[in-house]
């Protein structure tokens, strides 16, 4: 095992900074009330309680605790760089309803922390299939201490059968780690000149295994932090749903349904023969597994609860009630949306009222339904364009009434400012939401020039300003970073700023 190892985990490099929309609260009320069952709240404006095991570098729930003041966050996780950089985000942004814990699941397994409580909803996104054996089991254990009765779990993994084509990549990466004694970096970069060498002298596994091929190529456009948490955990394994679904059943958790929204059109959505093999199996662990054999799926995003106190489902007055929000303008006659089991094209009258409607601000489910086109398609066709909306990230759920900005406003200053010296943040909070919104690195750093100009300040200027500051990585674009022409800047205010601004991004007056 190498010095940097902690249970099998390699801990050489520290985490990307990245934010999954499926983990806010309301996504995960929605993902419940779309299966049928109740949310966590039924007011949307309720306090709760939010816990993330292996929050990582903490981002994701800095956004979602600055979105969502009336919520208490904490985060936990075993690397102390991590927890340090978690900590000085929250601090910097003046957060005061987060806390972060350098805890290791099996210590907490062993004994849970009293202070700690229960939680309504408990999520680890990139965990579960990374970790040994022996610390799924602690994790689990830690998920039956901290699940509130009524509470959502949401558990985001590497799912089979999706990652077979590239078992023989991580097995020789992990092997390399384990027998070369080389740094991870360099570890890896050897395991992607190694395959290389096998696909250009035609080695069998390339032909028999064509998913080996595209995962070498999606590999190579990867960043070497993100590769070494990916392949070299000693316990990287892909689960199936049914595995997974067992483990946490010892703990008396049972599923509720999944937070990938596109896959709540499953199986209708799939060929008849295939829906029909998918439909007759006898149980749930079953149809799933074939499902994902289908589908060939690669990644879950599962939502469980507590079965012992399963509450009553939450009627259609609280689905109704939750508010939807455009993200992003929408042009043209029809939508391609890509999901993890086919494109599906949608035509405009199925789209663009409820695109119009939202352009004004945001509307509940129930005003969207009642919209004529909506009408004309049925409920369960309307909710399931939404679902498909929502999973492209043309529209997003949140909450009914924004929650105050001030703390947005201080993290999102703070991101604004790191992200133009180079760090790769990638999402602003936004208290419309609850949840955060998708920032490139030029916005960002357009962001901070004109927050630093107080907000007067013209596109010209804007993009002179822009074009003094150095930009990230020691005055070298950092990625994503271009010029910034004045029309480049002009797009920033006039576009993304009004729609930032609709979204609780940024104050309706600020800067
Ligand atoms: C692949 S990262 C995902 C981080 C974060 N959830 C995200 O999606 O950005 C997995 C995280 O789990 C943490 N972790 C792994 N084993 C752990 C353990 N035994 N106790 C606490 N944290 C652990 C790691 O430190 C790492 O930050």
């Amino acid at each position: 095992m190498s010095a940097v190892d902690f249970h099998g985990y390699d801990a050489s490099a520290g985490y990307t900074y990245g934010f999954c929309p499926e983990m806010a609260p309301d996504w995960l009320d929605l993902s419940a009330m779309l299966a049928g069952a109740a949310p966590a709240r039924r007011d949307g404006q309720a306090p709760f309680r939010y816990l993330e095991l292996g929050c990582g570098q903490g981002m994701g729930l800095c956004l979602l605790a600055a979105a969502n003041p009336q919520g208490q966050f904490v985060g936990v996780d075993f690397l102390p760089d991590h927890v340090a950089h978690a900590r000085a985000v929250a601090r910097a942004a003046g957060l005061t309803n987060i806390q972060f814990s350098d805890g290791d699941f099996v210590a907490l397994a062993q004994q849970w922390p009293v202070d700690f409580g229960r939680f309504d909803y408990v999520s680890l996104h990139g965990v579960y299939s990374w970790i040994t054996p022996p610390v799924r089991t602690a994790l689990v254990r830690c998920l039956g201490q901290a699940t509130a009765s009524g509470g959502l779990v949401y558990i985001g993994y590497n799912a089979q059968p999706g990652w077979l084509g590239s078992m023989p990549f991580r097995h020789i990466s992990r092997l390399l780690k384990e027998e070369s004694n080389q740094p991870s970096e360099a570890v890896m970069q050897a395991s992607i000149g190694l395959f290389d060498r096998l696909a250009a002298g035609g080695a069998n596994s390339f032909r028999i295994l064509p998913g080996l091929k595209s995962r070498l190529a999606a590999v190579k456009r990867q960043a070497s932090n993100y590769l070494i948490h990916e392949y070299l955990h000693a316990g990287w394994h892909p689960l199936w749903h049914s595995e997974v679904a067992k483990e946490v059943a010892g703990e008396g958790l049972t599923f509720v349904g999944t937070a990938s929204l596109a896959e709540t059109l499953l199986p209708g959505a799939l060929p008849p023969l295939l829906r029909a093999t998918v439909e007759e199996q006898v149980s749930s662990v079953l149809r799933i597994d074939v499902q994902d054999l289908v589908i060939n799926q690669s990644f879950r995003r599962d939502v469980f609860r507590p079965s012992s106190l399963w509450p009553t489902p939450a009627g259609d007055v609280v689905l109704e009630g939750k508010k939807i929000y455009l993200l992003k303008p929408v042009e043209g006659d029809s939508l391609t949306i890509a999901t993890s089991f086919s494109e599906i094209i949608l035509q405009a009258p199925a789209y663009a009222e409820i695109v119009s409607a939202l352009d004004a601000g945001g509307r509940s489910i129930g005003e969207l339904l009642a919209l004529p086109a909506m009408r004309k398609q049925g409920r369960s066709n309307a909710l399931q364009i939404m679902a498909l909306l929502l999973h492209a990230r043309i529209v997003g759920v949140g909450r009914s009434a924004p929650a105050p900005i001030r703390a947005v406003q201080g993290l999102n200053r703070f991101i604004a400012e790191e992200a133009s010296r180079g760090r790769r943040y990638d999402h602003l909070a936004a208290a419309s939401l609850g949840s955060a919104v998708v920032a490139t690195a030029d916005d960002l750093r357009l962001l901070d020039a004109w927050l630093a100009a107080k907000g007067r300040i013209d596109a010209k200027s804007l993009a002179a300003t822009c074009a003094d500051k150095p930009m990230g990585d020691q005055g070298a674009p950092a990625d994503g970073q271009t010029a910034i022409t004045p029309d480049r800047a002009a797009a920033f205010l006039n576009q993304t700023l009004p729609r930032w601004r609709k979204l609780g991004a940024v104050a309706q007056g600020q800067a």
